[in-house]
């Protein structure tokens, strides 16, 4: 679909792009930034326009090289026991960190860093540089990605093969379109409105795997 690549054309030129993931899914759209693009501004649009969790998701081979866990394997409690996801066969979080060079890490600053420094790592990642660059917990939270569209299609996955497509490190920053007067998800057809008024980009999840799966 000509949406899918520009959206690919939008993230090679830093600019963020909405993703419905799918009706019978979340049925949410996220607002989707390369991570190396995030800007204090972008994180307060994050906060202001789109409402929900700020989430910053690396590829499977990235966080493999961070030994990143998923929590609900991380976690020896019994909330983690049964994580009884009612859209999707598993969650793709993992730690939340900040920036060591950061003092809360919640202010649209200190995120900025800490989302930026992320991408940064994910181009050549190492390791012992990832332990000594962030310290966990902290305000950004960590998505681990599935290795393919394949195996899942949650907004983790379509954001990092819209990076991947970009040529871009495999770090995508998500939050979710939330309702100011709901609450509620934002309905597809306000994203789609959002999207038009400020120029950007509106994807359907299955597009973009479609293309690339
Ligand atoms: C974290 C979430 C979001 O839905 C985010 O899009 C990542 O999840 P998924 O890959 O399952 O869509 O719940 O705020
Ligand atoms: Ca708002
Ligand atoms: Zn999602
Ligand atoms: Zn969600």
């Amino acid at each position: 679909a000509e949406s899918v690549d520009d959206a690919v054309e939008a993230f090679r030129r830093g600019e963020p792009v909405l993703v419905h993931d799918a009706a019978d899914r979340e049925g949410e759209t996220d607002l989707v930034y390369p991570a190396g693009s995030v800007t204090p501004e972008a994180v307060a649009r994050m906060r202001n326009d789109a409402g929900g969790l700020v989430c910053v998701a690396l590829s499977d081979a990235v966080s493999e090289a961070f030994d990143l866990p998923f929590v609900q394997a991380a976690v020896d409690h019994p909330l983690t026991d049964d994580h009884q996801l009612s859209y999707d066969d598993r969650s793709s979080f993992s730690l939340t960190v900040n920036h060591r060079d950061t003092e809360t890490g919640i202010t649209d600053a200190e995120r900025a860093l800490t989302i930026t420094e992320l991408a940064a790592a994910s181009e050549d990642p190492d390791a012992e540089a990832f332990a000594t660059t962030f310290r966990a917990p902290g305000h950004v939270h960590l998505l681990r990605a599935a290795s393919s569209l394949a195996e899942r299609q949650g907004h983790t996955e379509l954001g990092i093969a819209l990076a991947a497509a970009a040529d871009l490190p495999p770090a995508v920053v998500v939050c979710e379109m939330l309702d100011d007067e709901s609450g509620a998800e934002l309905p597809p057809a306000a994203a789609r409105a959002y999207a038009d008024r400020h120029g950007l980009v509106y994807v359907e999840g299955a597009a973009i795997a479609e293309r690339f799966a």
